[in-house]
């Protein structure tokens, strides 16, 4: 199963990623994620982005189809994979058709851009697993650390409010024409694109982006 899922920062894109790729036996590729790996660990491509992602910026598509091309050709993406936070922006998207990699299913979720700053806002994290919470919606189970190794959550540093408007303008402005881009793409090749609504609890959301996978085109 080849899945791309597709929303705004902050839709739960990363929250449900974590179900699919447990259902489904395959890897979450989420470009955010090995940016901020690379940040973390001081490698050349961390010390060029961190300004980029600490600003909301997109960083460049040459950097990322690069990353995405390396981390595709890993055998554990041979019987699928997940797409979180990749493609966002069109010529993202044309590398990946460029490539000849299809895509079995596009799931957009959909939030209003009010509902994402509440959620951004209040969002830790555990930077060892990428597991993630929110200070009122999913708190951890003991304030302030992780469920399952007690290790200190933290806070993104792109998620403060000002910072978390600017990558809604670069959303609306790059990645939210990519809807448009998969709706046709899709159709063209008779595969499945669904759009599911972010809002409800992570287990109705969970049933709704299931129900779409296992039921190809719309
Ligand atoms: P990235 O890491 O991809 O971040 P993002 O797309 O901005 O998405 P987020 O991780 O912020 O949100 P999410 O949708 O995963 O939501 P989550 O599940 O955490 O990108 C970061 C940066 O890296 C970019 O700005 C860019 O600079 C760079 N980058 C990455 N990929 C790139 C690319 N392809 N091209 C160029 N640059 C790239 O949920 C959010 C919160 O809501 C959490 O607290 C969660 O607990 C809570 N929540 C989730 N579901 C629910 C629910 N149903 N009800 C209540 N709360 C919920």
């Amino acid at each position: 199963m080849r899945i791309i899922l597709l929303g705004a920062p902050g839709v739960g894109k990363g929250t449900q990623a974590q179900f699919i790729c447990q259902a489904y036996g395959i890897p979450q590729i989420s470009t955010g994620d090995m940016l901020r790996q690379a940040i973390k660990d001081q490698t050349p491509l961390g010390l060029k982005v961190k300004g980029v992602m600490d600003r909301g910026d997109l960083v460049t598509d040459e950097i990322i189809i690069d990353l995405v091309k390396e981390r595709l050709s890993a055998p554990d993406c041979q019987s699928g994979f997940l797409f979180d936070g990749f493609p966002r922006t069109i010529p993202q998207a044309e590398s990946l058709r460029e490539a000849g990699i299809e895509i079995d299913h596009v799931v957009e979720i959909n939030l209003s851009d009010q509902k994402i700053i509440d959620r951004l806002s209040g969002r830790r994290v555990h930077p060892g697993s990428g597991r993630i919470y929110h200070l009122v919606f999913q708190p951890p189970k003991h304030e302030g650390v992780d469920d399952e190794t007690g290790e200190p959550l933290v806070q993104r540093e792109d998620d403060l409010e000002e910072t978390i408007k600017e990558r809604l303008r670069v959303y609306h402005a790059q990645t939210a024409p990519l809807i448009d881009f998969y709706k046709t793409e899709m159709q063209a090749v008779d595969s499945g694109y669904g759009v599911v609504e972010g809002e409800g609890t992570t287990e109705q959301i969970q049933v709704a982006i299931q129900k779409l996978l296992s039921e190809p085109g719309e």
